[in-house]
Formats: C-alpha cells, sequence, structure tokens
C-alpha cells in the first residue's frame, strides 16, 4: 500500500523501498533535497510522487519524465499575463525558519542552464506539519472565511516569526494541504491568521472546520514583502477581493512602522460592498490618519458612499505619483493584469511594481517542481516578485 503524503495523496518511492519522504531514513531526505537543488526543474519534475487532476482527483505520477510545460498547472495570474525570458532573484527575498544554503556553483560543462536562487534546508521532515487548533473563525464573505489558527506547541508557537507576504500550508487531515498567506502581522503572537476563499477539496473542508478543530501546519515558506527597501518611499496598496489578505499582512505591518515611509495609500475593491473581507476593520482604516483608504466596488449598491468602479479604472482617476512610490498589489489575474497597465499608463516603472502570485503548489519547499516558471520555483523565490522580474521569466504558461 502507498502511504499518504499531507496532502493526502499516496505516493511512493518503489527504487528506494519506502513509501513516503517521512518514511526515508534522514539521509535520503537530505539526498531527495541535494537532487533537487543540483537539477533543472524538469528533471525534478520527474520525481515528484503525485499530483491532482483538474477535478481534484489524486494520481500516480508516471515514473517517466513528464514534459516540463504542464498546461493544467497554470497559474490564473500567469495565463492572462505575456511573460518573455531569465530569471532574477526576488528582491529581499527570506525563506522563512528554515536554514538559507547557497545554491551549488555549475561545474564548467554541468547541466544546469539557469541561475538558481538559494533553496531551505528544513531541520527534520519538512513535509509534517505543526499540529495546531482552530481558535477562531469568521465569516468574511459568502464564500471567504478567516480562520485564526494557534500552534499546539506553546514553545514553537512563541518562537514562530514569519515576514509579510509569507505563506504556509494549512491542512485538513485526511483530506490534504493547500497554500495560503499568512494575513495577521508579525506583530501578531497570539495566533495564525489564514483568509480562505472555497475552491475545492481542501478548501471546502477547511470552511467545514469549527473552533477547537485540528488542523496541521507548515509555515512560513517563500519570500517575502522586501518591505525594509522601501524605507523612505511612498506606498500604494492595491487589493482585489481575496487578493486582500496579503495586501492586509503588509500594510498593518508597514502602518506600524508608518513614520519609516512616505505616503501608505490602499485601493481595496471587490464586487459588492458583501465580497469585502475585513468589513469590521474597513472604517478603522478609513480613519487611520497614516493611510489614504479608498474603496470601490464594481456597480453601484444601495446606501454605498465610496467609489464605484472597476480597480484600474478608479486608480486612473486617484493617479497616484509614480515618484519614489512603490505599488503593491495582489488579487485576480485579470484585475493585476489591467491594473498593471493603469500604472504604466500613470508612469510606474515595472521595478516599482509588486506583485504576488499564486502558482499552484504541493511542497512548498522547492523539492516537487510543481510550481517552476523557467528557472525559477514560485514557492522558494516567490510568491513575491516585482513586475520587472515576471517579465523576465520565460513565457511558458
Ligand atoms: C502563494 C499562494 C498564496 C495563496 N494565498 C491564498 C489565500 O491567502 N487565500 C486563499 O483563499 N487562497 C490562496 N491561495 C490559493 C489556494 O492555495 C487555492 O485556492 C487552494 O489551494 C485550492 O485548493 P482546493 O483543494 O480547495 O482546490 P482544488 O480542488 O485543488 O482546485 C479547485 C479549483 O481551484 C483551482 N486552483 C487551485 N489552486 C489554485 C491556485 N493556487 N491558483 C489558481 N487556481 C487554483 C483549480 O484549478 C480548480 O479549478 C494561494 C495560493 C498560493 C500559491
Ligand atoms: S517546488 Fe514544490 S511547490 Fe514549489
Amino acid at each position: 500500500m502507498a502511504s499518504k503524503n499531507p496532502s493526502g495523496k499516496a505516493f511512493r518511492n518503489k527504487a528506494a523501498g519506502y513509501n513516503s519522504p517521512a518514511d526515508a531514513p534522514v539521509q535520503d531526505q537530505q539526498k531527495t533535497v541535494a537532487v533537487a537543488q543540483s537539477t533543472m526543474p524538469a528533471q525534478r519534475e520527474a520525481a515528484v510522487p503525485a499530483a491532482k487532476t483538474e477535478a481534484g482527483l489524486p494520481v500516480a505520477r508516471p515514473a517517466a519524465p513528464v514534459p516540463a510545460q504542464r498546461p493544467d498547472a497554470q497559474a490564473p495570474a500567469m495565463r492572462d499575463a505575456a511573460l518573455p525570458s531569465v530569471p532574477a532573484a526576488a528582491e529581499g527575498s527570506s525563506a522563512g525558519t528554515a536554514t538559507v544554503r547557497q545554491a551549488p556553483i555549475p561545474a564548467a560543462g554541468s547541466r544546469m542552464q539557469h541561475e538558481c536562487s538559494p533553496r531551505p534546508m528544513m531541520a527534520g521532515n519538512p513535509y509534517k506539519p505543526m499540529p495546531a487548533t482552530v481558535m477562531d473563525i469568521i465569516q468574511e464573505t459568502s464564500n471567504i472565511k478567516t480562520l485564526r489558527v494557534v500552534l499546539d506547541d506553546n514553545e514553537a508557537m512563541q518562537a514562530f516569526t514569519y515576514e509579510p507576504g509569507q505563506v504556509g500550508q494549512l491542512s485538513v487531515f485526511g483530506v490534504g494541504e493547500s497554500t495560503f498567506v499568512i494575513n495577521s502581522p508579525p506583530s501578531q503572537k497570539e495566533y495564525l491568521q489564514f483568509s480562505v476563499m472555497r475552491a475545492g477539496e481542501v478548501t471546502a473542508a477547511i470552511h467545514k472546520l469549527s473552533p477547537g478543530d485540528k488542523v496541521g501546519v507548515r509555515a512560513p515558506l517563500g519570500n517575502s514583502f522586501p518591505w525594509q527597501s522601501w524605507k523612505g518611499k511612498n506606498i500604494f496598496f492595491v487589493g482585489g477581493g481575496i487578493g486582500m489578505a496579503p495586501i492586509r499582512t503588509v500594510m498593518l505591518h508597514l502602518l506600524e512602522h508608518a513614520a519609516d515611509y512616505g505616503s501608505i495609500s490602499l485601493l481595496y475593491g471587490a464586487r459588492s460592498p458583501k465580497d469585502m473581507a475585513y468589513q469590521y476593520e474597513l472604517q478603522d482604516w478609513l480613519d487611520n490618519p497614516a493611510l489614504n483608504c479608498t474603496l470601490c466596488i464594481d456597480q453601484p449598491f444601495e446606501g454605498w458612499q465610496h467609489k464605484v468602479g472597476l480597480i484600474p479604472n478608479v486608480l486612473l482617476e486617484l493617479a497616484p505619483s509614480p515618484h519614489n512610490t512603490v505599488a503593491v498589489l495582489c488579487g485576480p489575474p485579470i484585475m493585476i493584469k489591467f491594473t498593471v497597465q493603469a500604472l504604466e499608463k500613470l508612469g510606474f516603472a515595472a521595478e516599482n511594481i509588486v506583485t504576488t502570485l499564486e502558482k499552484r503548489m504541493k511542497c512548498g519547499i522547492g523539492i516537487c517542481g510543481r510550481c517552476n516558471i523557467g528557472g525559477r520555483y514560485v514557492c522558494v523565490d516567490g510568491p513575491v516578485f516585482t513586475w520587472k522580474q515576471l517579465q523576465e521569466l520565460p513565457p511558458e504558461l
């Protein structure tokens, strides 16, 4: 019998004689990571133990190498964007609690063709989630719930640190795990907050959880917003729908250090007032003297006293100056596409536009190859990228 990984998907490594990375001797796990560090994404892909069909059903991955391009793995954010070549490291990237090891320098004649960023080396079994308990659940909208979870190991909870923009894998035991941004600011030490939009199997199971239920957490993962390098600059945040989750983390973090920045602005849009998450905080944001907050909805709605219009149009109307300003956007792909066009129209340079990619992930630690774009892995080199970096990635998605 094949065992199941934390995603609930069966996998087996027949050659090595064990059923899961967790079963593997420590030296074999280290070997797996070392191999992943020294091979190209397409080659790594062949070692991926399990995959999911579009319908969300677990399937065994073929033992034979699979093609580098997998249309089923396309991230919507990227489907709409035209992306041409050569990767560059994400500014201010961080690998959380994992120890970061330098990528091997390719020997002459080696097969490494792309520059690779350092890969995180997790201590112990990198697939093992930390047990946690759901403390609180907030129904944000009809299809978004916010969960506040506390790690069961009190010491681990106290020691847990992360940077704004980093994500976690949240698992429902027996169902699987999915990636969500940690959307509480790092100063919030009582719990980790994830806002989850219902999409498929795992998110539906998360939506069924109640306070007191057990979950698993693998975090923090990925890089972070380069907020340190933004000091002295104006910051213009644009959040659309569930894309407000990563914006919330970094925005609240910056507001705690507002004196270090120029103006801090937020344009938050949703289809209707009912589709706006964090409604209980909106008035505070509007009243905060350190924040220029603009809210907008797509269509007129009775009683709505804020802007009406699509985010890119409202942005053009607000016309923030590109001078010494960084624009940070998160939202659905179509919003990103047109908001970037609006920012370019306003004179923003591609390196001053920062966004996040939601390329589907599995391991979240640079091993499985599920999230690669050219020589980059979204789970390690991202999810935060500048628009300039995205323009330099291969147009394979
Ligand atoms: C870096 C990162 C951060 C994310 N942060 C959040 C967050 O804070 N809140 C949140 O609600 N979601 C977030 N997501 C998306 C979330 O991970 C997916 O919605 C979730 O994995 C879906 O799992 P599922 O089993 O419920 O759906 P599945 O059964 O796996 O899929 C259901 C449908 O959703 C599509 N889908 C699944 N995953 C993705 C994805 N990553 N991108 C686009 N389409 C997808 C599938 O193609 C399918 O159509 C994030 C994803 C990434 C990679
Ligand atoms: S390499 Fe596995 S999710 Fe990125």
